[in-house]
């Protein structure tokens, strides 16, 4: 069981545009997303901050809730609920809700979503296990961080995947 940072990130390192819009990810990104489905179906429970929240809100489009578990959206703010979708909505600390977060997941792993700074929040703490990250050969120059830390140890690559003919998906290993 892991707990494992999952997402698209621009070549210089941003996975939304600065008006969080992710287009340029579907514009450039790979056609088949079939590995998305086969991680998800490796995860037990979710944790996402409140703008990749009002993202999916703003983007759902009348579909379903896409995911069938529990998942911990971190805000400050008042969202309304998604009709059979199990979203907890929590603030503070990541330790403590880490902790249920892996009770929830069971024997499968926890995603987090992002963005870049809840990530880090998770990290100052040593809980992120592996990173995957699906870099697309287009650069924004400004937006929303992949990461809003500054490390000095490098992570060490696990695997390396080439996904479609503008994308590479490299698996990091963040516990080393
Ligand atoms: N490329 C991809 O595959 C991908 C994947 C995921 C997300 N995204 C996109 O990337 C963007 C991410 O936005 P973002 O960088 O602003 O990050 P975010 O983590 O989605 O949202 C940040 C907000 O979460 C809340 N938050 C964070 N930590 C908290 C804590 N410990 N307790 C309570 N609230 C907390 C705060 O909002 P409040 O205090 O105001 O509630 C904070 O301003 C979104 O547009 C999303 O759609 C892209």
């Amino acid at each position: 069981m892991k707990t494992i940072y999952f997402t698209a990130s621009s070549l210089d390192g941003y996975i939304a545009d600065k008006n969080d819009s992710l287009l340029w990810l579907f514009k450039n990104g790979p056609t088949d997303i079939s590995f998305i489905d086969e991680f998800v179906a490796t995860i037990g429970s979710i944790a996402m901050g409140a703008s990749t929240y009002q993202w999916l809100l703003d983007n759902l489009n009348d579909q379903p809730w896409p995911y069938k578990v529990p998942c911990f959206v971190f805000t400050h703010r008042q969202f309304k609920t998604i009709e059979g979708a199990d979203v907890r909505f929590v603030q503070g600390d990541v330790v403590e809700r880490h902790e249920e977060l892996k009770k929830l997941a069971g024997d499968k792993n926890v995603w987090l979503m992002g963005g870049g700074d809840l990530v880090g929040q998770f990290h100052d703490h040593g809980l992120v296990d592996e990173m995957h990250i699906q870099t697309v050969a287009v650069f924004l120059n400004d937006g929303k961080k992949l990461f809003n830390r500054r490390t000095e140890t490098a992570f060490k690559i696990k695997e390396i995947r080439q996904r479609g003919d503008t994308c590479v998906e490299v698996i990091y290993n963040v516990r080393g």
